[in-house]
């Protein structure tokens, strides 16, 4: 019996042991579990809660208090008839501001003045109407009004504060379905219309050493969206414009603000563009009121857009979280099942579409993904041979030394840029390549001289037509042809403005749509959009170039989408700093004046050989990549910063680039000379 419990003691301790070890595997997964379940959470409860980026909830907990910051100023609010502009005139009054109103309809104005007249006496029995809150009428597509306008604000008031660029449509159409009337009209309003009047008023800043401007901008103004490609353009476009004149401008103590709303509730749906330039999407059949649905108070959006203006903070993103947003899109929607996946991949899509990248040795110049399929990837001799690939811009530069690369692989060519001559050139040596390697390749029959000029919109579904006669297809279309600038956004006129935005944004999005029915009707294609890493962050003395590059990100990441279902690829490829003649060329404050034409012409030496990034974009075109960034560094390494560490990213940009431009030569050309 002893023995035998003596035994069953010696299994109580065998079994004690492991046991007490299981004990221990059993808690740290309760732990773990409790973690995983309490982690999602916090983070629920935390976004649940949340509606501004951090820093704006911090501010709005212990910045300063916009009553004690903005009392007194001068305001001058655009798109102030409805949603936001109107809840930003009750809030702004709220804190004691003089108001200028904007909008078209001035008889909504005139009731919003008197609900403002009515908040401010409730507060200040002596506040006198009138005086205090300036009805303004102001149509942002004509441009010639904004300087009249602007002097009758600066009459009445004798200063202008802060300038909200808060009004614009925005749109509800597919992009093969959008005439180039519609793209048109929606940026003249929503990107030009701004910097018109931003134009217009900057000059009494500058004087005053004094000035805010806050641009209303979008959360879709950082990624695409299917339905709404030429907002996005437009949104991106004000980013990448704004945060360059943020650079250039704070030397004269004018500070700029980006304030980038999720939905909000306004009219915003109503208004919004359609496939018809005379039809607005609430007299449209699909009429869905998007921004009602899903959006979030417009009193919280005005709250929290005061105190980024308090506080001066550079940019403010306000939405409520998406997960709600969502939730909405698929309970209430009223479109077609496709199109609701269409947006669900976008949500998807937005946080995963670029790699990590840990090792960023200087002999990388291109990301992560592109380095990896230049070692591992299909051979473009397979993937591409046979392929017609029409290249703008191929006259010179990157467009050239592309046309290349692709006749070693046995492409077919359509070369197009405005100076014949030199397509011409190149075509002789593209023949010499291609014969080099193949005897049986036909000059003439392979290679197809095309002039064109991207700003003659109208002439580019003949010249598509031309192609089709000839080749009887079109498999990849490179939109590379642009120009560059090199002019401060003070100095610059509209007039180059709009020459740049002609050229670079809508010459590609007017080619790319005379093209497109032909690859629809194929179910199949390529587009190829040559963008550039300043689609990505701004950059001094290239405002208006950053504009264009950020629209075109913005745009073809929501065409990306869209034509998912036709077969048709997208890719944006965004080199840095390359060899070319895009300096020599670049607009200046003159719209006559290129460049190399100025006292000033100097080139960056730095840049990377034009054969290597037309080597690593035909890698990206055979492989079929979404995005592509080829650079060398530092280049490079800033664009990985300014995607993961953007605020830092910033932080450093800004203290870096102000310095250069306070500075004269030579590290002024070091600037401005780079893309
Ligand atoms: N090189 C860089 O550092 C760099 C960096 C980032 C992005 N990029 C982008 O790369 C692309 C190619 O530029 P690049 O560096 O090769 O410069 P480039 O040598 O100046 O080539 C620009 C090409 O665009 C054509 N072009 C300009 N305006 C046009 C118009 N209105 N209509 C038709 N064609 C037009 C030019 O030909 P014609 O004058 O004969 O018409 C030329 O063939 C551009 O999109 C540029 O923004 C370049």
């Amino acid at each position: 019996m002893e023995r035998h419990n003596g035994q069953n003691d010696r299994k109580a301790v065998d079994r004690t042991t492991p046991l007490v070890s299981n004990q221990i595997f059993i808690e740290m997964g309760r732990n773990l579990l409790t973690a995983a379940l309490l982690v999602p959470l916090v983070c629920i409860l935390f976004f649940k809660y949340q509606d501004g980026d951090f820093t704006l909830m911090i501010y709005e907990k212990i910045g300063k208090d916009p009553s004690v910051a903005l009392r007194g100023k001068v305001v001058w609010i655009t798109g102030a008839s409805s949603g936001i502009g109107e809840y930003l005139a009750y809030e702004l009054t709220k804190h004691g501001c003089k108001l200028v109103l904007s909008a078209r309809r001035k008889e909504k104005l005139d009731k919003i003045k008197k609900k403002c007249a009515d908040i401010a006496t409730g507060l200040d029995s002596s506040f006198k109407k009138d005086q205090e809150i300036l009805v303004l009428p102001l149509d942002l597509v004509k441009y010639d009004t904004h300087e009249n306008l602007t002097q009758d604000v600066l009459k009445h008031f004798g200063k202008i504060d802060i300038l909200v660029n808060n009004g614009g449509r925005s749109q509800n159409s597919l992009v093969k379905n959008t005439p180039l009337e519609v793209d048109r009209a929606l940026l003249d309003l929503n990107l030009i219309g701004t910097i018109s009047l931003t134009k217009a008023v900057l000059p009494h800043m500058i004087d005053r050493h004094n000035g805010q401007v806050v641009i209303v901008s979008s959360i879709l103004g950082k990624f695409g969206h299917p339905f709404v490609s030429t907002y996005c353009a437009s949104k991106h476009a004000l980013q990448g414009y704004f945060d360059s004149a943020r650079i250039e401008l704070a030397e004269h103590n004018v500070h700029v603000q980006t304030v980038l709303p999720g939905p909000v509730k306004s009219e915003v749906s109503l208004h919004a563009f359609t496939e018809d330039v005379k039809v607005e999407f609430k007299d449209s059949q699909d009429f869905l009121d998007i921004a009602n649905k899903l959006g979030m108070s417009t009193e919280r959006c005005a709250r929290l857009m005061a105190v980024g203006m308090a506080n001066n903070l550079d940019e403010t993103w306000i939405s409520e979280n998406p997960s709600l947003v969502l939730q909405e899109v698929f309970d209430g929607g009223n479109k077609e099942n496709v199109e609701k996946e269409l947006v669900t991949r976008d949500f998807l899509v937005l946080e995963t579409k670029r790699p990590d990248c840990e090792d960023m040795g200087d002999s990388n110049d291109g990301d992560f993904t592109l380095m990896i399929y230049e070692k591992i990837s299909r051979d473009p001799g397979v993937a591409l041979r046979g392929k017609v690939v029409w290249i703008t811009g191929a006259s010179s530069g990157i467009g050239e030394y592309l046309a290349y690369e692709l006749a070693k692989y046995g492409c077919k060519l359509v070369l197009s840029a405005r100076r014949k001559a030199e397509l011409e050139r190149v075509k002789e040596k593209c023949a010499a390549i291609a014969n080099g390697l193949d005897s049986s390749f036909k000059k003439d029959q392979d290679i197809l001289v095309l002039p064109l000029d991207l700003t003659e919109f109208e002439s580019h579904e003949k010249l598509t037509q031309e192609v089709l006669k000839h080749f009887g297809k079109v498999d990849i279309l490179v939109n590379n042809g642009a120009r560059s600038q090199r002019s401060l956004v003070k100095k610059t006129s509209l007039e180059v403005d709009k020459a740049l935005l002609d050229s670079n944004l809508i010459g590609t999005i007017s080619l790319t749509k005379a093209v497109l029915p032909h690859m629809i009707a194929r179910h199949y294609g390529q587009l190829v959009i040559v963008s550039s890493v300043l689609g990505k962050f701004g950059w001094p003395y290239g405002a208006t170039y950053c504009a264009s590059k950020h629209a075109l990100q913005g745009y073809f990441d929501s065409a990306r989408i869209e034509l998912t279902e036709h077969n048709i690829r997208v890719q944006t490829v965004l080199p840095g700093p390359v060899k070319s003649n895009i300096g020599r060329h670049a607009f200046t404050e003159d719209v006559k004046v290129e460049f190399e034409n100025t006292p000033n012409y100097r080139e960056y030496e730095g840049k990377m050989p034009t054969e290597r990034c037309a080597k690593l974009m035909v890698v990206g075109m055979a492989n079929n990549l979404d995005e592509l960034w080829i650079s060398n560094n530092p280049m490079l390494l800033m664009t990985y910063a300014n995607q993961y560490f953007p605020t830092v990213f910033k932080w450093y940009e800004f203290s870096v680039r102000i310095m250069e431009v306070y500075l004269t030569t030579p590290l002024l050309f070091r600037v401005h000379a780079l893309h």
